[in-house]
């Protein structure tokens, strides 16, 4: 039996990849390569020693994905595939909503032809909106989103609720991301944005490489101790080993299950920024710009649900996360 891993060839999936195989699970890949290179994958087999089968392929193409089912023994689903700029979302609605949710759609159903119905869902902290409360817990109220991005993962829960409630032969496993950093350790596979970074880690790893001049900080008036905006950065190596403990939920069918994927510490852009320098002993220029449209203050996770009912806890702590983002990024600098 295999766990199908879409989108499997990108930051998190890769990552996931990796546990996954050193825990003794097998996985099938299948990615667009929209957003990836199939360097990630040859990566993974050097780290696990194990043959990667995998893909290229479209969720939304079923006819790929009817192969791909009648080709192997797949029972559950890890869904990583999506678009994820939040800035391109509000430029390209249509196409964040034709591949996110359409694309979601169609995996779904062939799935479900297939007697598939065990799915887990990359969805994110970004659901909560203006957070009601922090630490956010998981029954804290989804708010309203500022982007279509947003927006796909939000009206992408309320489906796979729906759809569960009312077929309970369905496990849904729901992770709310928060924010993914780091690498594998190893420095052979880590996050490879296509342009200009929008996410801070990679626009930090970019400037200390010299690929950009200075790193903008987005405000510094927020009601923060600092000014700056907070966040629960989580390493990417944590956040993949929950996935493994997300297949192991859905093997005792829990019908919908909703988990927070954070470490409950939050940290403002200047501390993370300091932590980088000191830890990898390099100076990061930065100036403080004006707020960024749709940043909210703070943002960090209650991490208690994960740990009672997931078994899952961060191990990693941020001067991980900053050690290990520079050592992917300098030891490959324009990615793979
Ligand atoms: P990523 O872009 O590195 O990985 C996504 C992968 O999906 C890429 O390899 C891309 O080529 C592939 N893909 C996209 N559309 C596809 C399609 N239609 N068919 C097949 N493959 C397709 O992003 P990531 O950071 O690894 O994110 C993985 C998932 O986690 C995404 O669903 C993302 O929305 C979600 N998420 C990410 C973050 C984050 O900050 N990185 C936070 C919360 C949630
Ligand atoms: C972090 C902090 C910025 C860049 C986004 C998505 C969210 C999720 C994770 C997928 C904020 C500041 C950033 C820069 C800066 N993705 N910043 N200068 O906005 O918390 O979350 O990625 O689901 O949906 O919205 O992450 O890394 O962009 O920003 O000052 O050049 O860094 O203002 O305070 P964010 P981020």
């Amino acid at each position: 039996m295999s766990i199908l891993l879409t989108g499997g060839a990108g930051f998190i999936g890769s990552h996931t990849l990796v546990e996954l195989l050193n825990g003794g699970y097998d996985a099938v890949v299948m990615d667009n390569y929209s957003n990836s290179s199939p360097k990630a994958l040859e990566r993974v087999e050097e780290l696990t020693g194990k043959k990667v089968k995998s893909y290229t392929a479209d969720i939304s193409d079923r006819e790929a994905l009817e192969k791909i089912f009648s080709e192997n023994d797949i029972k559950e689903v890890i869904n990583f595939a999506s678009l994820k700029s939040v800035g391109e979302s509000v430029e390209k609605p249509w196409e964040y909503y034709s591949n996110n949710i359409g694309g979601t759609l169609t995996l779904l159903d062939v799935m479900r032809k297939h007697g598939a119905k065990n799915f887990v869902f990359s969805s994110s902290a970004t659901v909560y909106g203006d957070p009601a409360e922090i630490p956010i817990k998981e029954n804290c109220p989804k708010g309203t989103c500022t982007n279509p991005y947003g927006w796909t993962k939000w009206m992408l829960e309320q489906i796979l609720i729906d759809m569960q409630k009312a077929d309970p032969e369905w496990n849904m496993v729901i992770l709310r991301y928060f924010n993914p950093i780091g690498a594998h350790k190893s420095g052979r596979i880590g996050e490879n944005p296509k342009g200009r970074p929008n996410n801070l880690m990679p626009y930090i790893t970019q400037v200390a490489v010299g690929k950009l001049p200075e790193l903008g900080i987005f405000g510094n008036d927020y009601d923060t101790p600092d000014g700056t905006g907070v966040r629960d950065y989580i390493h990417v190596v944590d956040l993949a080993r929950a996935h493994v403990k997300a297949i192991d939920k859905l093997r005792e069918n829990p019908g919908c299950f909703i988990c927070n994927i954070g470490t409950g510490q939050g940290y403002s852009v200047l501390e993370l920024v300091n932590t980088f320098q000191k830890v990898n002993d390099i100076k990061i220029p930065y100036s403080i710009k004006p707020r960024r449209a749709g940043d909210i203050a703070t943002c960090y996770a209650s991490p208690e649900k994960a740990e009672k009912e997931l078994g899952w806890k961060a191990e990693y702590g941020i001067e991980d996360m900053c050690r290990d983002s520079w050592n992917w990024q300098k030891n490959n600098p324009e990615g793979y």
